[in-house]
């Protein structure tokens, strides 16, 4: 099965558990829209791929990881969104929850699904109890505080921040737990993962910058210009727009570089290609150096 159906396969099981003639309808529509249709899916895909790269003998194990991971992303998205946050008025080319719904029903779907992403780990712990439990504290780590996306965000109501702190925590940190958790679910060592969602964490918030800077909103889904207008700290205003291109091709160089030798290496390599090339796409590096050179 191809890994995009079996991520949607996964979470419309794990979030079947919410369909309940008892809840509020208008909070589990909220919760499918923040979850339909998706974006890229980046993160449960890597979650597979890595799995499936070590072998991934308890694929039960592996699908609730990789829902419970874009439930955690889909909920920081739907909290971002939020005026408190970034006042953004749409999200993968539809109403921004909060603009559909109202503010109550985005905090309120969000912070239900930060809580059935971790119901997604509780209920396959039968499989295997250890990895199960090794999964929650990796992916709780990735969106609490000191260093997850929780923490990330918080970051913004600093007067001095640290860029690179602030990426690695606010994107990289569910990236890094995305690759781990693959691992963790197949039985295999984390460690030798880490530095592949390290790398490839922070290229994709470098090139979030740079969409904000030259994309474009219609084909984003969402909106453009709102690091400058919150006054937010990014890799294009620390390097400018060809320093920030630059950084991002040998932020996938690394990514590549990381990978661990293995039956998965080639199959992987592929999806980070495929992935930097979807994100800023060979021509526009190409320009960038050209026009620096
Ligand atoms: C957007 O993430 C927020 C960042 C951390 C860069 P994605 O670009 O992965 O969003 P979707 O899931 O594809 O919509
Ligand atoms: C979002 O960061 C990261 C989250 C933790 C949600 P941004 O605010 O830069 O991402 P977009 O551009 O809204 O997707
Ligand atoms: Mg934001
Ligand atoms: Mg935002």
């Amino acid at each position: 099965m191809p890994l995009i159906a079996r991520i949607e396969r996964a979470l419309t099981t794990h979030l079947e558990h919410l369909d309940s003639p008892n809840a509020p309808p208008k909070l589990i529509k909220a919760i499918h829209h923040a979850v339909f249709p998706g974006g890229a899916r980046i993160r449960p895909q890597l979650c597979m791929a890595v799995a499936l790269a070590c072998g991934d003998d308890a694929p039960e194990l592996t699908d609730a990881a990789s829902a419970a991971i874009e439930m955690m992303h889909c909920a920081s998205l739907v909290h971002d969104d939020m005026p408190c946050f970034d006042d953004a008025s749409t999200r993968r080319g539809q109403l921004a929850v909060h603009k559909a719904y109202g503010e109550p029903l985005a905090l309120l779907s969000g912070d239900a699904l930060i809580v059935q992403a971790f119901l997604c780990l509780v209920r396959v712990k039968h499989i295997h109890l250890e990895r199960s439990m090794e999964l929650m504290r990796v992916v709780a780590d990735s969106v609490g505080a000191p260093n997850g996306i929780v923490a990330g965000q918080a970051w913004e109501c600093e007067s001095r921040v640290d860029l690179g702190e602030y990426q690695r925590a606010k994107t990289g940190a569910l990236f890094v737990a995305s690759t781990c958790a693959g691992a963790i679910a197949s039985g295999a060592d984390p460690q030798a993962w880490r530095g592949l969602g390290e790398a490839l964490g922070e290229a994709y918030q470098v090139a979030d910058d740079i969409h904000d800077v030259m994309g474009d909103a219609q084909q984003l889904g969402k909106p453009v210009g709102q690091d400058a207008q919150h006054g937010r700290p990014s890799a294009t205003a620390a390097l400018g727009l060809t320093g920030a291109i630059k950084y991002f091709e040998r932020l996938i160089q690394r990514a590549v570089e990381s990978i661990p030798a293995g039956p998965g290496q080639n199959s992987m390599q592929i999806l980070v290609q495929k992935e930097s090339e979807r994100l800023v796409p060979r021509q526009v590096i190409a320009h960038s150096l050209a026009l620096s050179s």
